[in-house]
């Protein structure tokens, strides 16, 4: 039996629990890790795409945007809990005209393994090379048609010429790797399809066929609905696709074309859901944490960063209560009118 002196008296105080260390990853009720954020920086584009914007759409107000400053911040907070990749969207980040000051600040950001960029390409031809000296290693570049009238059409006001000229300047910066996106609209470019996969072996870079998703009240969708495992039917007989594994953190499931260094990647929200494997989130450029692309759930962090300027910890609390709100998934539905208002500008995909 111990003697008295070395007995815990009875009434002592509990040793003060040591705090449990904060969080420092994301990690959702769904138990995905989320290490990807996708950062809109302007919901401004010269571009109108048919599916993605009225003809008169109306923009944000600049000071509704969020500043280089707060893009910086939000950012530096997510690359402390854990978010490897970001990628910025817009709009088109390029009419941002502090984007390559932006990317020179983000790339010194410890613990940010990857800065990429999804372009319309229109302003790539002036601009590529900045980018790739401004950190940036990869780029998708959105391309739905290779004629000229089509391409204005569907952009309602794009130069393809302009578009053709500013990929070749990316090839010539000597980005690690250049991915083509294309959305199929049923039978407005469906008949390009072999034309852009031939496009993209000449050029030895990657190509997505992306499903239409419906964001927004958007005058007109894909009457037809074209779906990956359609258009994978109609490449195969042409290109054999050899699927692979490989994947780069993003929802794409690439095929290999034997003897190419071309991936050819399908998108497919509607026909092959990926949400069970999500580890990203967006920001859009009004400050909005959006937790899906296809739900409403958002947490309004430019308030926060507006009402706490220059302090990280309001934020970050913030940010790891709201994993709390992420869904299990979207819940776009072919032929349903869409669930979620916000168009496709303030998030770019
Ligand atoms: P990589 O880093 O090259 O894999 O790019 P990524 O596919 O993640 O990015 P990109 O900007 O090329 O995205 C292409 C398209 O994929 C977007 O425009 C969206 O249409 C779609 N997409 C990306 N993430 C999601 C997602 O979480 N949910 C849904 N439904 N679609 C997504
Ligand atoms: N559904 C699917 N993808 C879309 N994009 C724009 N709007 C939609 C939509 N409604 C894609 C563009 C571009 C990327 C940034 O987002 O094709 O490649
Ligand atoms: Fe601009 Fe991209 Fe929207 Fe087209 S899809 S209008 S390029 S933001």
């Amino acid at each position: 039996m111990p003697d008295a002196a070395t007995q815990t008296p009875i009434l002592a105080p509990f040793p003060a629990p040591t705090p449990a260390p904060p969080p420092s990853r994301l990690v959702d009720p769904h138990g995905r890790e989320i290490t990807y954020l996708r950062l809109s920086v302007t919901d401004r584009c010269d571009f109108r795409c048919v599916y993605c914007m009225d003809p008169d759409q109306r923009f944000a107000q600049r000071d509704q945007t969020l500043t280089s400053a707060e893009l910086l911040a939000v950012t530096r907070v997510f690359v402390g809990l854990g978010v490897r990749k970001v990628r910025l969207t817009g709009g088109e980040p390029l009419v941002r005209p502090d984007l390559i000051e932006l990317l020179h600040a983000l790339r010194a950001l410890p613990g940010l393994e990857e800065l990429v960029l999804t372009t319309n390409g229109s302003q790539l031809a002036a601009r590529a090379h900045d980018l790739r000296a401004a950190g940036v290693r990869r780029i998708n570049i959105s391309l739905d048609s290779l004629r000229p009238e089509r391409f204005r059409a569907l952009t309602r006001n794009g130069n393809l010429g302009q578009v053709l000229t500013g990929i070749d300047t990316a090839l010539a910066a000597g980005f690690e790797r250049i991915k083509l996106n294309t959305l199929i609209l049923g039978e407005r470019n469906g008949d390009e399809i072999l034309d852009l996969v031939r496009f993209a072996l000449a050029k030895g870079i990657n190509l997505s066929f992306i499903e239409e998703m419906p964001l927004g009240e958007i005058d007109r969708r894909a009457t037809d609905f074209y779906s990956s495992e359609r258009i994978r039917a109609l490449i195969s007989p042409h290109f054999p696709l050899v699927p692979t594994t490989e994947t780069t953190g993003g929802p794409a499931r690439y095929y290999r074309i034997p003897g190419s260094p071309t991936r050819i990647g399908f998108i497919s929200p509607h026909s092959h859901n990926f949400c069970a494997d999500c580890n990203r989130v967006r920001v859009t450029a009004e400050g909005q944490l959006l937790l899906c692309l296809g739900q409403e759930d958002a947490l309004d962090l430019r308030a926060l960063l507006r009402r706490h300027p220059g302090a990280d910890e309001p934020l970050r609390a913030a940010i790891i209560a709201a994993m709390r709100m992420k869904p299990a998934g979207h819940r776009f539905e072919i032929g349903v009118p869409a669930v979620v208002g916000r168009r496709m500008n303030l998030t770019g995909g």
